[in-house]
This record gives structure tokens, C-alpha cells and sequence, in this order.
């Protein structure tokens, strides 16, 4: 085959699918690793941005979903369900398309940004629409999949960390070695779960020898695993990471503890300030809860936490294009200038 045939045939040795199982996937994974060389100059480290916004759906989620779905067909299951803030969903929708089975997402009522919203209409899932926020769609999600014959593919659903784990592979890969600090948004903690787990899997098999330590990021609104405790209405302009009680909780926990991390709040502000800085200076358009890592980093530099030189991945988790409200709202410069076609020049103040 030529090409990148995506995650699971890639790391086939590491991603344990059932035998003979047909693969759904979109060949996600393979995604870059960019240089950030205004992000590095600030902090006087080596940056690196992992864009996991260059996946099928436009995030991380689909290195779980692909492995997720292609277990959801061999186990004869026709019909999968999740709870999202968005990116779940969209991920869900499609590889449920590719594999020919239905879908159901359910979602915080006006809480999921647009571009989330109509990835899942145009996949065909059957949207609900919830009065409350995503811990009280995941309960609804697992009560209904433990009732009825139908799976659940959020990530307490442990093979979709499997698939999620090849991003930390693919760092690896690309550097010839463990970063030292690796930044993350954190919402559902599901995924600075799955990085620890792929760091541990290559330095336990000799491929590294070193593990980085691990930071975890979350907005201030909603910033349980900092508090020490579940927030009951969590809030933050990141919708994906509005979160108040992380599935993942005590994975994400251990993952802080053995690598000698930390988890911190970052504010809306700081989330927007690093969101901004990354499409107007390294020219890589994300997500509002994605910037959160940049956020992080940025604040930990500034106040020691962060020693120079380091070698520094950040996982930027989700596309800019998901959010347009937040791209358009945020910006003083929002109305186009109409222009008579004669005066162009003269309205770039070229002449
Ligand atoms: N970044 C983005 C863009 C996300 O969509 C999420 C989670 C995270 C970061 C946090 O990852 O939950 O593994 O700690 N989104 C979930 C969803 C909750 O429903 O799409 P996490």
C-alpha cells in the first residue's frame, strides 16, 4: 500500500485490534510535528507543535475512534453512542459512516461550537441536544449503552486510549527521543492519559530512554483536577474542555505523579492571548481549549516552572476552523473593508 495506511496498521505490533477484523479508518495519525520558533525564542526552549487539527475530522479523537470503531464491528455491534463537547462527536459521526453504522451524540445545548455541530449533521448521527453539560451527557450515554445493545465510544472506553497512545509513538519517531516536557489540554483527561501510556510502552521496550514529564492544562472555570475536586458548572470560552468531572481522573492523576508533572488553570484570557499568538505568529490556526497547552507553557515559563533549553512538545488537540464564532468574535478587525475595486492599494496603505 502506498502512503501513510493509518494508526493501527502503522503500529500494528502496539494496537491491539481483534483478529481479522476489518479496519475502519480514515488514515489518521502521521500528523506533524511543526517547529515553533516564536514559541521557543519566549521561552528560551526547543518548542514543538504536535497538530493533531490535521486529522480526518480535524482532531485528536479520531486515533481512538478509528480503533474504537473497528472493535464496534467485529464485535457485531450496529450502533454506537457517545457524550461529547464537540469533537467526540464529529470523530464518532464519521468513522460510524465509513463503518455503516448508525450513530447517536449526545451534546450540551448550546454549549459545542458550530464547525463540531455540522461535522455531525452532514455524518448523518442522530443529535440530541441536552439540557445540561457533558458530565451529564456521559452519564446518559453510559447508562443508555449499559441498557441497549449499543457501544460506547467515549474514552472510558479503553481501547480508544490504545489508539490515542500513537501520538506519543509518533513524537518519539520524529525526535529520535522523548521530549522533556510535554503540554496538554486537559478536559475528560483521556488523552494525557493515552500520551503516558505510549512514553511508558517505547522507554519499557528500550525505543527512548528517558519519559517526559507532563503538564496538564485546564481552563480556570473548569479546572477540577487543579482544585483537587469536581466542579459542578463548569465554564469556559474552550467549550471542548468544558468539563467538571474527568472520566479519566485518576489515570491523568497517576500520569502527573510518575512523570513529576503538574496540572494548572489557565483563564480564558490566557487561553485567547495563546490562541491568537499561534495563528498570528506560528501561523497555526487552533481551537480555543487547544491553545490551553501554549497557555501553559507560556505561564510556566514565566514562572520558573520550566527549565531552558528543554526539549518541549505542546498538542494543539483541534482545527481553528471548528470554532468560527470564537475566530470572529475575538477579533477587534471583524467587518472586511468594503472596497471600490479602483482603491485597493491605497486601502492597504501601499501607496
Ligand atoms: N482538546 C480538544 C480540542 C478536545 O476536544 C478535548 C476533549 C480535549 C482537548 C481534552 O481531551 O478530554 O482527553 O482530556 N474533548 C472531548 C469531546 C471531551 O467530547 O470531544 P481529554
Amino acid at each position: 500500500q502506498a502512503g501513510w495506511p493509518g494508526l493501527i496498521e502503522a503500529y500494528s505490533d502496539r494496537v491491539a485490534v481483534p483478529e481479522n477484523a476489518r479496519v475502519v479508518t480514515l488514515q489518521e495519525g502521521n500528523t506533524p510535528l511543526v517547529p515553533a520558533p516564536h514559541l521557543s525564542e519566549l521561552t528560551g526552549c526547543r518548542v514543538h507543535l504536535k497538530v493533531e487539527g490535521a486529522n480526518p475530522t480535524g482532531s485528536f479523537k479520531d486515533r481512538g475512534m478509528t480503533v474504537a470503531m473497528t472493535h464496534a464491528v467485529a464485535e457485531g455491534t450496529r450502533a454506537v453512542i457517545c457524550a461529547s463537547t464537540g469533537n467526540t462527536s464529529a470523530s464518532a459521526a464519521a468513522y460510524a459512516s465509513r463503518a455503516g453504522l448508525t450513530s447517536a451524540v449526545l451534546v450540551p445545548q448550546g454549549k459545542i461550537a458550530m464547525g463540531k455541530l455540522a461535522q455531525a449533521v452532514v455524518h448523518g448521527a442522530k443529535i440530541l441536544q441536552v439540557q445540561g453539560n457533558f458530565d451529564d451527557c456521559l452519564e446518559l450515554a453510559r447508562k443508555t449503552s449499559a441498557e441497549h445493545p449499543v457501544a460506547l465510544v467515549n474514552s472510558v472506553n479503553p481501547v480508544r486510549i490504545e489508539g490515542q497512545k500513537t501520538a506519543a509513538f509518533e513524537v518519539c519517531d520524529v525526535l529520535g527521543r522523548a521530549p522533556d516536557v510535554h503540554c496538554l489540554p486537559v478536559g475528560n483527561a483521556g488523552n494525557i492519559t493515552a500520551y503516558w501510556k505510549g512514553y511508558e510502552e517505547y522507554a519499557a521496550d528500550g525505543l527512548v530512554d528517558s519519559k517526559p514529564r507532563m503538564f496538564g492544562f485546564q481552563a480556570a472555570g473548569a479546572a477540577p483536577m487543579v482544585h483537587g475536586e469536581p466542579v459542578s458548572g463548569p465554564e469556559t470560552v474552550a467549550t471542548a474542555i468544558r468539563v467538571g468531572s474527568p472520566a479519566s481522573w485518576q489515570a491523568a492523576l497517576a500520569a502527573r505523579e510518575a512523570s513529576d508533572g503538574l496540572f494548572a488553570a489557565v483563564s480564558d484570557e490566557q487561553i485567547l492571548d495563546a490562541y491568537r499568538l499561534l495563528a498570528r505568529r506560528e501561523g497555526v490556526f487552533v481551537e480555543p481549549a487547544s491553545a490551553s497547552s501554549v497557555a501553559g507553557l507560556l505561564a510556566k515559563s514565566a514562572d520558573g516552572r520550566l527549565p531552558e533549553n528543554s526539549e518541549v512538545v505542546c498538542t494543539v488537540t483541534g482545527h481553528g476552523l471548528k470554532d468560527p464564532d470564537t475566530a470572529l468574535a475575538g477579533m477587534v478587525e471583524v467587518e472586511p473593508l468594503s472596497v471600490d475595486p479602483h482603491a485597493v492599494a491605497t486601502a492597504l496603505e501601499l501607496t
